[in-house]
């Protein structure tokens, strides 16, 4: 498992001034562009829920990169794929979640009849910097009064402290850490 981890951490590129001047951005989509790094990853985190979250009964996926890992792991674990996206992009009766960013706000949303009341519910997405995007996931989750069995991030810029900030008592897994 480390030495799978080791190799996957030296296939994920960053790109420094990307998007903006002073954000170093690190690239899933270089890694996955690569058959044998997409399998590669998808065994490692496998092996993490296996180990972790075992009893998973949905994976929520967050718009758009969390998507990449949220279908493919719930196909083969065999359970649901719920997507949490931005406002305004998803039919039916939906929960809405509103959060602040830097500047302004945000809203997730997630369809209501896709969730239910005590359902195990896994958070996955590519990153985890600031931790925002998965807090306010949780927060919906929460609202939906599923149970938030934890969350599972390809990379962790740890020097953000985004665990820091996901609300106590939910679990956070990573497989790679930066600073
Ligand atoms: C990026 C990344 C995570 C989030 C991490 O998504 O994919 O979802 O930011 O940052 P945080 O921990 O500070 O919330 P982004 O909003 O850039 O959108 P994308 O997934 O559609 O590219
Ligand atoms: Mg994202």
């Amino acid at each position: 498992h480390e030495q799978k981890l080791a190799e996957l951490k030296s296939k994920i590129k960053s790109y420094p001034d990307f998007p903006k001047k002073g954000i170093l951005f690190w690239d899933i989509f270089s890694a996955i562009a690569d058959g044998a790094t997409c399998k590669l990853l998808q065994t490692l985190l496998l092996e993490t829920i296996q180990v972790k979250y075992k009893d998973v009964e949905a994976i929520v996926g967050l718009e758009s990169r969390g998507f990449l890992f949220s279908f493919s792991l719930a196909a083969a674990l065999g359970v649901s794929s719920i997507p949490v996206r931005k406002k305004g992009k998803l039919p039916g009766e939906v929960v809405s979640y509103k959060y602040d960013l830097e500047y302004g706000s945000d809203v997730l949303e997630i369809q209501k009849d896709t969730i239910r009341p005590g359902q195990k519910c896994l958070i996955v997405d590519d990153l985890i910097a600031t931790g925002g995007s998965i807090t306010a996931a949780v927060n919906l989750l929460k609202a939906c009064q599923a149970d938030v069995i934890g969350c599972l991030a390809v990379i962790e810029l740890e020097s953000l402290n985004g665990r820091k900030n996901i609300p106590d008592g939910i679990s956070v897994h990573s497989l790679i850490k930066h600073d």
